[in-house]
């Protein structure tokens, strides 16, 4: 019995594979590497021994598709496949409804066609927009402030919507609060191309040289020390909560949404200082202006993982700054020679 990964040889993906590979789960993995490398794929084959199915397919590709599934004795699926990048999102909101959405519409049906019933969806914090108040538990309002946010909403209620019309799917919603960190092996990791939006791999590129300053947008917010703050989590406990909601899915039968963050808030000064500290180098800043659509502070409530999943965020701040540092330093040009 495999676990078809569709997306997994992406950051959070691969990250997942990994774990389930050491856990003694086997994996199939479909990904278009539209945002990925197959050089992660061919890493988590020497970090694990075992030789990994891979198929470079786009999953809308319905013929395509079914062939995985014919080709091997898949019981349950984690769906990360999915375009991601906020910012292009709102400039190409047709790109994100068409791929995401369809992407799930497909898998679904190639699910469908070949009786499997169990699935997990990487959902996002996202989901809750600028929430009411934090911790942020699963039941609160949600609405998005942009399209990939909204292909987030959409895809939880498809999936919900398939589970009650199955009968006896299993529909498990993980929402991520921010993922960062990398394996402890410094062999996969966060890859992005190009200038990040994102603050952690932007903090790694100027450790690297090839930013020079990091832009701390806001020091007046409502905040501990006036800057951003954000539930961070170790990509590597992340995928631990993977292999939980696998786990729970096998007696559950239904759609449930889970939190996986670890409840604490850090603010970008914090994380900063924290880097410095645990990495032993300096990381040059400027305050710049509020970015816009930014919110002051948002985390989760991850208590309904911990107890109904049995889950835990083991690694703290520290463990995800010297573990994204450790791949970066390896890999300076990330996947690339
Ligand atoms: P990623 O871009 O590294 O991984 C996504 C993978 O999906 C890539 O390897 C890409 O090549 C592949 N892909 C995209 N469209 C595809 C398609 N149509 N067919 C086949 N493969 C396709 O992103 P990630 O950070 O690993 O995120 C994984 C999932 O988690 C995404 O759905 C993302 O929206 C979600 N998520 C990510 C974060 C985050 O901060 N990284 C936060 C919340 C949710
Ligand atoms: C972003 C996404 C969100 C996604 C989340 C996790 C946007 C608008 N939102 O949110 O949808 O779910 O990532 O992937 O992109 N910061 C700096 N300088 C930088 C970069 C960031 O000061 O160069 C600050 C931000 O203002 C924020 C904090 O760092 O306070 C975290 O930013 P980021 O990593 O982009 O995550 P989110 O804002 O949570």
């Amino acid at each position: 019995m495999s676990v078809l990964l569709t997306g997994g040889a992406g950051y959070i993906g691969s990250h997942t594979a990994l774990e389930l590979l050491r856990e003694g789960y086997d994996v199939v993995i479909a990904d278009s590497l539209i945002n990925s490398s197959y050089e992660a794929v061919k890493r988590l084959e020497i970090l694990t021994g075992k030789d990994i199915k891979f198929y470079q397919i786009d999953i809308r590709d319905g013929e395509k598709l079914d062939k995985v599934f014919e080709e091997n004795d898949i019981d349950s699926v984690v769906h990360f496949a999915g375009l991601k990048a906020v910012g292009e999102s709102s400039v190409k909101p047709l790109l994100y409804y068409e791929t995401n959405i369809d992407a799930t519409i497909s898998l679904c049906y190639a699910m469908e066609k070949h009786n499997v019933k169990r699935i997990v969806f990487s959902s996002s914090a996202t989901v809750y927009g600028v929430p009411d108040f934090s911790p942020i538990p699963e039941d609160a309002r949600r609405y998005c402030s942009n399209p990939y946010g909204w292909t987030k909403y959409m895809i939880e209620q498809i999936l919900r919507d398939e589970a009650t019309a199955r009968g006896d799917w299993s529909v498990i919603l993980l929402r991520y609060f921010n993922p960062i960190g990398a394996d402890a092996s410094g062999m996969i990791g966060e890859d992005q191309s190009g200038i990040p939006n994102n603050l952690m791999p932007y903090i790694t590129k100027v450790a690297v040289g090839t930013l020079p300053y990091l832009r701390v947008f806001g020091n007046d917010y409502n905040t501990v020390d006036g800057t951003g703050v954000r539930d961070y989590i170790h990509v590597s406990d992340l995928a631990r909560g993977h292999i939980a909601a696998l786990e729970y899915g096998k007696d559950f039968v239904g759609s449930e949404a889970f939190n996986l963050g670890t409840g604490k808030g850090t603010s970008v000064l914090q994380l900063v200082n924290a880097f410095m500290k645990v990495n032993n180098i300096d990381i040059p800043y400027k305050i710049v202006e509020r970015r816009p659509g930014d919110i002051d502070e948002y985390y989760g409530d991850p208590s309904k993982a911990n107890k109904v999943l049995n889950w835990y965020a083991k690694h703290d701040i520290e463990d995800m700054c010297r573990d994204s540092w450790n791949f970066q330093k390896n890999n300076p040009n990330g996947y690339k020679e």
